[in-house]
């Protein structure tokens, strides 16, 4: 599998661009696995911030998702922004299909690449963020202050779990 050649590190810090724009209109791919086994699928729920003295990210993953038995079993997860409008087809594909049924890189054309942090993530990305799971939780009914939203996202009672994590690094695509 190839490594990231054409990415350059990039201070967490440094990033640009707004974060509500990046998670809710150009979404993002959550992978997690190695190169022996990973699965991936999109996302626009999430969070960046600083927590604990280190800069963070926040994923929330239902657990019927076939990503969540990865996000489990692994220490660390990316998120790959392709930029505003790109590879919409293919977001599209991996937000609607499972992992359990299909090969999400065969079918959207997507290469799979190596991070230095031994994650996984997409050459076509315009960013990847590669973070390692410091903390994880389940959404619970009893805490939320506005019931109302409870019963309107969660009518079949599948909490998100939550994992924050340190972002080990942040790779911009060169150029
Ligand atoms: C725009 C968009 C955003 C999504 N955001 C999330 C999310 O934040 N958390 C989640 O669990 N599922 C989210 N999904 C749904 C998963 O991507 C979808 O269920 C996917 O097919 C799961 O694939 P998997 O079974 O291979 O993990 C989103 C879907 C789309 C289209």
């Amino acid at each position: 599998m190839k490594r990231l050649n054409d990415f350059e590190l990039i201070d967490p810090f440094a990033l640009k661009g707004n974060v509500f724009e990046m998670l809710d209109k150009e979404w993002m791919l959550i992978t997690a696995g190695d190169k022996e086994t990973f699965n991936t699928m999109t996302a626009s729920w999430g969070s960046f911030g600083f927590l604990w003295r280190k800069p963070i990210s926040i994923i929330y993953v239902r657990p019927q998702r076939h990503t969540y038995k990865f996000t489990e079993a692994n220490s660390t997860y990316t998120l790959s922004f392709f930029g505003k409008g790109n590879q919409r087809k293919a977001l599209a594909f991996c937000g609607a299909n499972s992992g359990r049924d299909v090969d999400k890189p065969k079918e959207t054309g997507l290469t799979p690449v190596c991070t230095p942090g031994g994650g996984i993530a997409f050459a076509e990305a315009r960013l990847i963020v590669e973070c390692r799971k410091l903390y994880t939780d389940d959404i619970k009914p009893e805490m939320f202050t506005d019931v109302g939203l409870e019963t309107e996202i969660y009518p079949t009672k599948d909490y998100h779990r939550f994992y924050i994590g340190v972002i080990e690094g942040c790779y911009a695509k060169k150029g």
